[in-house]
């Protein structure tokens, strides 16, 4: 055993690496939601974090940074080929999104993933102190729970699924169905983003593994002739709502965002889509749907800009290549068509960019467009709500994202129904003010409700045994 009374698992460490422009590289805490909302009970509970460093072939020794005790897990580029960009983002991935695009299925990749997920295992199982908590997170490492577990019958494991679980009679194409599910029933605590995602799981155990939930619950077999219960429940993911407030009234901030509307050549309305650059956000149907409303001059560029953040994501994927050279296409195509020499139709951007210019950003765009065609959760909905503070700018949203669970005074959309997507469009445009300060200020009292500190707090709490929280979908 380790000395860690609650150790955090996840594909990648809690800290990027920063290279100067002499050469010396040095760690930063990542900026992500999770790393933010778990920071602090990390540092309160003896917490240490498990996971890859993102270079390939490099041995790290455990080291602290900022107060987090961090444990590197080696990967190799034939670990990250076919553990990471195969089985996890051309099978997993693929799969568990409605296989938007088509999974692949190769045998080799498998057991690489099985090979990479025993290694976390075991370092998980190293650093844990006797009955700690240990929290697994999301499909690159589902089997870990149940190697943890026989590594280690006294720590208490958690996972969260930051993703979709899919309907049984598609994860039913998975060869490898039984052993992800039953590396999953290893946990003691199983957390989803959707009621319905619950529910897919429920049904995949019940069909593929014969054991059924009742009221949230499944017994197995723990391996010494007994039985122990594993819940599965839904606890949908929020995003680190005081530090987005704080920006969004930031003077800096504030002036950056006025700054953007005059570069972008003060146009009445600015749309703003923010994405990873992947097939499951629906990018194709925004464009399409934005270039047939200048087409049949219901926008016209002069008024109207549309802004695409698309950050680069998983590149050396074929899919994610092809999406690139499609989007490019199209945004050619839609610019070449529509321009002026003043003003532009869409102004793409493949880039990532800090959080003070996302919010930046949020604070200029009249409308945001989130249009996935599936999404675990979709936490840029939830940052432009936070962003706004309830003072109106309308969201388009996908019913296909998990945050339409929560953003119920959206305009929710089916993103394939392009005339749909057109007519909400056109709505968000022309709402009128009233309309979209009571809209944001009621999605604004969802969000300081529900913030990630709840998120992680709710989930800690049950997995420590505490009470189904009631309001949890709220
Ligand atoms: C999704 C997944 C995360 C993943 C992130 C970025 O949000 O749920 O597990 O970390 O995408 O993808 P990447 O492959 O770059 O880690």
């Amino acid at each position: 055993p380790g000395d860690y009374d609650l150790v955090v698992v996840a594909n990648r460490l809690a800290v990027d690496r920063v290279t100067d422009p002499d050469g010396t590289s040095s760690w930063r805490r990542s900026p992500g939601g999770l790393v933010t909302a778990l920071a602090p009970i990390m540092a309160s509970r003896e917490g240490a974090w498990v996971g890859w460093g993102g270079v390939a072939d490099e041995a790290l020794e455990p080291f602290t940074h900022d107060g987090m005790h961090l444990v590197p897990v080696e990967l190799s580029e034939q670990d990250l080929t076919e553990y990471y960009e195969g089985f996890s983002n051309s099978t997993l991935w693929p799969l568990y999104h409605d296989v938007i695009a088509r999974p692949a299925f190769h045998r080799q990749w498998w057991d690489t993933y099985l090979t990479v997920n025993v290694r976390f295992a075991r370092a998980a199982a190293a650093t844990a102190a006797p009955n700690a908590t240990v929290w697994v997170q999301d499909y690159q490492l589902q089997l870990v729970p149940r190697l943890l577990r026989r590594l280690r019958p006294d720590v208490r494991i958690g996972y969260f699924h930051h993703i979709p679980f899919p309907p049984v009679d598609i994860y039913s194409q998975l060869p490898w169905r039984r052993s992800l599910l039953e590396g999953l029933l290893g946990a003691d605590l199983i957390g989803f983003q959707r009621r319905s995602d619950v529910a897919n799981f429920a049904g995949s155990v019940r069909r593929l593994l014969g054991g059924s939930f009742r009221s949230g619950a499944l017994n197995v077999n723990d391996g010494h002739g007994g039985e122990r219960a594993v819940t599965a429940e839904a606890f949908p993911i929020s995003i680190d709502v005081a530090t987005i407030t704080a920006l969004s009234r930031d003077p800096e901030v504030q002036a950056r965002s006025r700054q953007i509307r005059e570069e972008l050549g003060n146009p009445n309305t600015i749309l703003l889509g923010v994405d990873r650059l992947d097939y499951t956000k629906g990018i194709r149907h925004r464009i399409k749907a934005f270039a047939e409303l200048l087409e049949d001059g219901s926008l016209d560029v002069e008024d109207v800009c549309l802004v695409q953040v698309a950050s680069p994501s998983r590149e050396n994927v074929g899919p994610y290549q092809e999406l690139r050279d499609d989007i490019e296409l199209a945004v050619g195509r839609v610019n070449g068509t529509y321009d002026t020499m003043g003003h532009t139709a869409i102004r793409y951007l493949h880039h990532s960019y800090p959080v003070e210019e996302m919010v930046a950003l949020y604070l200029a765009a009249d409308v945001m467009l989130v249009t996935a065609l599936r999404d675990g959760m979709n936490l840029v909905a939830k940052e432009y709500v936070a962003a706004r503070g309830g003072k109106g700018g309308v969201l388009v949203l996908s019913e296909f994202a998990g945050a339409s669970d929560q953003l119920r005074k959206a305009l929710l959309i089916n993103p394939h129904d392009i005339d749909g997507m057109k007519d909400a469009i056109l709505e968000a445009v022309a709402m009128a003010p009233q309309e979209a300060t009571k809209r944001m200020r009621s999605m604004h009292r969802q969000i300081i409700t529900h913030d990630v500190n709840k998120w992680s707090q709710d989930f800690l709490g049950r997995l420590a045994g505490g009470e189904q929280a009631a309001d949890r979908q709220e």
